[in-house]
């Protein structure tokens, strides 16, 4: 038996630099792709995968999240009075039982590493998932589920991957693969953003994440690496070989949210989905091409 995934740390503490001045004030993660924030997809998706605990790595200026996920008593009330039945489940629609999303603070953004540090005590001793809310997966079922699925026979950690250009991998983790089984692809070697000379492959990490808890310990004694800041890839790395270890080709489409072009794309994406929203964005873009 492995220990099961119950729990998902959400590291979204970063400063969201690429998407200034949109992010000075407004968390990067409350970005609406169409009407929903980015913090809720990612939500969602721990949902569906059978995630009971949530546990927010914030920092300064990220109260926002936490209103999100609370009830709008004012606006509530106005919609209940105006008979507006519709809005009123949609604006309740992220109210989960109290105490299973809770918040700890990152004071210092000294890396994705030291955010999921943060959280040692929330995870308490137990295997847990991670997902960056930035990066957006469109898929059924949704990534977190196709990973969680995929542990439970492999047991170990594990991370989502994706085939990248070989001139992209300086923007990404990148696995030295092992054995491959299906999807499912045995990890031996793991590294923050190569040079694409130097990388030992095109199979690039996301953000989804299944770790054991002893990444937690191997944290507190991580130095800071690429860029400065303390990498959750270097300690990741040093978990090869010691427990089982596995990427997952997931199945879906991923959106760098954090980044103008991915953020617009994820938005063209789920729009040209829409009924509703779909016909005259078709004919808006022929438009525009024309030009
Ligand atoms: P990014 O590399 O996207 O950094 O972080 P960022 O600060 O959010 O954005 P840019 O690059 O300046 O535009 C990846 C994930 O790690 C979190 C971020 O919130 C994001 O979910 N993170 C990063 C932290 O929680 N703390 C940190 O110190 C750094």
């Amino acid at each position: 038996m492995h220990r099961p995934i119950k729990k998902i740390v959400f590291p979204v503490a970063g400063l969201g630099t690429r998407f200034l001045p949109a992010t000075k004030a407004i968390p990067k993660e409350m970005l609406p792709v169409l009407d929903k924030p980015l913090i809720q997809y990612a939500v969602e998706e721990a949902i569906e995968a059978g995630i009971e605990e949530i546990i927010l790595v914030t920092g300064r200026n990220k109260q926002v999240m936490e209103d999100h996920f609370d009830h709008a008593y004012e606006l509530e009330k106005i919609l209940q009075e105006k008979g507006k039945e519709g809005a009123l489940d949609v604006a309740r629609s992220m109210l989960l039982e109290e105490g299973r999303i809770v918040y700890v603070r990152q004071m210092r953004p000294l890396g994705l590493g030291h955010a999921i540090w943060c959280a040692r005590h929330l995870v308490n001793g137990d295997a847990f998932a991670v997902a960056l809310p930035d990066d957006l997966i469109k898929g059924r079922p949704g990534t977190l589920k196709q990973m969680v699925d995929a542990y439970n026979e492999t047991g170990g950690n594990m991370v989502a991957t994706m085939d990248v250009a070989r001139e992209d991998t300086s923007k990404y983790g990148v696995i030295t693969p092992g054995a491959k089984s299906g999807n499912l692809v045995e990890v031996k070697g793991l590294v923050e953003k190569p040079h694409p000379a130097d990388a030992p492959s095109t199979s690039a990490v996301v953000g989804r994440y299944i770790l054991q808890p002893e990444v937690m310990e191997i944290l507190s004694k991580t130095k800071a690496g690429a860029g400065g800041e303390i990498q959750l890839t270097d300690a990741m790395a040093q978990l090869i070989g010691k427990q089982p270890f596995h990427a997952l080709s997931f199945e879906g489409k991923r959106f760098d949210c954090g980044s103008k072009m991915g953020w617009l794309m994820a938005n063209l994406a789920m729009a040209t989905e829409d009924p509703q929203l779909a016909p005259r964005l078709s004919s808006h873009l022929k438009e525009l091409s024309q030009r």
